[in-house]
């Protein structure tokens, strides 16, 4: 479904954007390692989330939503799920599929997992290293990738993994996996990562101790043969998904809107930072904590924004906002230069390739980097009146949807389907702050 974004009025509003979706997948997987119920409100209901959700049901435990939206999980107790019948599908989730391999890898059962075909080129090497080193045998297709077939240790053996990339994906499967082993797994992150397992690992009484090192290196081991009890879980809203009304309202001018309830954990902040360092009207307001989670409520208004220099150190704190922090820096005053972020050549898709080629399209000027991109701002609204194509990447699709809200002329994009991955309320929440967007619902 091709959907055009229009140049917009002013936007205006308060909205609440989604729950985070890295908190929403562990809250899942966790209720169902625990043993009882785990009541989970504001869950993302996104497909990525949805695939989860099949996937613990399938696993033997009972997920289920109430009318009010609260989420029950009755939990079967770390090594008691059983084997899936049928292959436990992700959809279009690294997430999923990497976090729950590592479930999986602790138990004594054969699961396959799909994707589609985004996800199917994903490498999943990063996950079959650690998990074969802690006995879980698994046969991919070549290269690593989707659909492979993973049967858990007997007994999981406890590791220490040094983290090759800084991915709390693979973090996370590991500390998973190590719920099974006897004695205690250990991963070493060189930098940090999203901490929403360690968080959440915790509050469900597991033993994970964090050594912090020097330059941000940090040492997480989880104890094993580990009893889980159930929590209460609240969601806070994602500081991923409230990145496109906070771009879209900094360049459409006249703009002052408030987003409500963001998770600002440090590990996700790092866009904010980057765009306040820009020049962007940011307040935090209400700031609280919900959940074991930082919280505050953003209000953000239309701002002059100047190209800076991104701290690459700050890569892991931004990693999924590059496409739109690029939206941003079309209309920023000079260049802004981002670096550090390889990982965005392996996400839904190889986002440095298609923000940089939506850019073009778009009558922006932009360099690719093996490792990020160099864009020259504006120090205005620039052109648009481009196609841009997402490569079934969500957060390409309402990356350059924001685009054509500030911009001079419409932006279309090729496919807003995969929008409902993560935000699924997008467009009704968009257009009520005042967007002009057209095409069908997504
Ligand atoms: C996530 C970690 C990040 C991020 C993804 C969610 C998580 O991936 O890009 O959207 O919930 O752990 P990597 O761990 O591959 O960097």
């Amino acid at each position: 479904m091709t959907l055009t974004a229009h140049p917009s009025r002013a936007l205006t509003g308060e909205i609440a954007v989604p729950g985070d979706k890295s908190i929403s997948h562990r809250a899942l997987m966790l209720g169902g390692l625990a043993v009882g119920e785990t009541r989970v409100t504001g869950l993302l209901e996104g497909e990525d989330v949805l695939a989860t959700a099949e996937a613990m049901r399938q696993l033997g435990a009972e997920v289920i939503r109430e009318a009010d939206g609260t989420w029950r999980v009755f939990g079967v107790g770390v090594g008691g799920l059983k084997e899936p019948a049928t292959a436990l599908d992700f959809g279009n989730s690294g997430t999923g599929v990497r976090l729950m391999m590592g479930i999986v890898a602790g138990h004594p059962i054969t699961a396959t997992f799909t994707g589609d075909a985004s996800l199917s080129t994903r490498p999943m090497g990063r996950v079959i290293t650690p998990l074969s080193e802690m006995g879980a045998n698994v046969h991919a297709r070549e290269g690593g990738r989707l659909p492979l077939t993973l049967t858990g240790a007997q007994r999981a053996l406890p590791i220490t993994y040094p983290l090759p990339v800084a991915s709390a994906q693979v973090k996370s499967a590991v500390l998973f996996a190590g719920l099974g082993a006897p004695g205690q797994t250990t991963v070493i992150e060189p930098k940090p990562t999203r901490d929403h397992s360690e968080r959440m690992l915790k509050a469900f009484g597991a033993d994970v101790v964090t050594e912090e090192g020097p330059k941000g290196m940090r040492v997480i081991r989880v104890t094993g043969e580990a009893e889980l009890t159930p929590c209460q879980i609240a969601v806070p809203g994602d500081p991923s998904s409230a990145a496109f009304p906070v771009v879209a309202a900094l360049i459409t001018p006249g703009s002052d809107i408030t987003v409500r309830g963001i998770t600002l954990n440090p590990h996700r902040a790092g866009l904010y930072a980057t765009l306040i360092d820009m020049g962007g009207h940011i307040e935090f307001l209400n700031e609280r904590d919900e959940g074991g989670e930082p919280v505050a409520d953003l209000r953000v208004r239309a701002s002059a924004l100047k190209g800076i220099e991104v701290p690459p150190e700050r890569a892991p704190s931004m990693i999924d906002e590059y496409p739109v922090l690029a939206i941003a820096a079309a209309f920023a005053e000079g260049k802004t230069v981002m670096r550090g972020a390889e990982e965005l050549r392996v996400k839904e898709s190889d986002r440095i390739a298609a923000v940089a080629a939506g850019l073009l399209a778009n009558g922006i000027e932009v360099e690719e980097l093996p490792d990020g991109m160099i864009v020259q701002g504006y120090g205005g609204a620039p052109q648009g009146g481009g196609h841009a194509l997402t490569h079934m990447d969500h957060r390409i699709a309402m990356s350059f949807l924001v685009l054509g809200l500030g911009a001079k002329k419409p932006v279309s994009i090729d496919e807003g389907r995969m929008i409902a991955t993560s935000f699924p309320d997008f467009l009704p929440l968009m257009r009520g702050l005042g967007a002009e967007i057209a095409g069908e619902s997504a």
